[in-house]
């Protein structure tokens, strides 16, 4: 039996987020620029958003550039925006071919113009989507997400347009970019490190973490359904006993 027929279609996580890591260690390995690496990477995005469209996943989020990433070497991060921008305006077909809406997530004001431009049109192009939400975190870092939650509702509450007692999770989460988004269900990382790197840390706190050594550029449909396969096996229990759940 083929990996994708062990898929449960009733028991899909709604919400899937992948931090996509390895691209600079698959060209290293390769003896190729980091460039190629992450040129690659972007088959993978591509084989992964249909491949969870087809599915029937109801949002998946990719973290593709974090706040922390600006501090890499220039040319690299010039490299990045240039990908995105190209990877934009060649998948829009992809996008609207499989009903996909594209959101995107993030301090989107430190982008440079054109990124911004090619993203707020294919946001807008895609918007009437229904198949699958495509969230795009871009110059993402979820402190800085945070901290910009304090901000707002402070200011709301010295504004007296809230008091302190109506500060609640609901509230909080009304005021984060994921706003328009559910919990994460599961959370995929590749490339054999098993760590978080300040993604989603409000939005992960129930989610179940699938961790794999396959490099980002390597990652594949079957790699997809193995994370999904291993999501399907296991018992979500939110803090309650077993007994309780069945
Ligand atoms: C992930 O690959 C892509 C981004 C973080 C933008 P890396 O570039 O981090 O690859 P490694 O971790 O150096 O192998
Ligand atoms: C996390 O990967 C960010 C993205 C995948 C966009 P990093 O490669 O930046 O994370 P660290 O530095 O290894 O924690
Ligand atoms: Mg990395």
């Amino acid at each position: 039996m083929s990996l994708i027929e062990s898929i449960n279609t009733e028991k899909l996580p709604n919400h899937l987020a992948i931090i996509m890591d390895g691209n600079g260690r698959w060209a290293k390995q390769k003896g190729l620029l980091r460039s190629l690496g992450h040129e690659n990477g972007t088959k993978s995005v591509k084989k992964t958003v249909e491949a969870c469209a087809k599915l029937g996943i109801g949002n998946l989020t990719l973290y593709a550039f974090s706040t922390e990433n600006w501090s890499r070497p220039k040319l690299e991060v010039d490299t990045l925006m240039k990908l995105l921008v190209h990877s934009l305006k060649k998948e829009l077909k992809t996008l609207q071919k499989n009903n996909i809406r594209l959101n995107s997530i993030g301090n989107l004001s430190k982008l440079p113009s054109p990124i911004l431009k090619e993203l707020d049109e294919v946001i807008e192009k895609t918007k009437n989507n229904s198949r699958m939400t495509l969230t795009l975190a871009l110059s993402y870092g979820s402190r800085e997400e945070l901290l910009n939650v304090v901000k707002i509702i402070s200011d709301k509450v010295k504004n007296n347009i809230i008091s302190v007692e109506d500060i609640n999770e609901s509230i909080i989460n009304q005021h984060l970019y994921t706003r328009n988004l559910p919990d994460v269900d599961l959370l995929i990382r590749t490339s054999g490190e098993h760590r978080i790197s300040n993604f989603l840390l409000w939005q992960i706190a129930y989610s179940e973490l699938f961790f794999t050594e396959v490099l980002w550029p390597d990652f594949t449909e079957e790699n997809l359904y193995e994370a999904i396969i291993s999501y399907q096996k296991r018992e979500r229990r939110f803090g309650k006993t077993s007994e309780q759940i069945k």
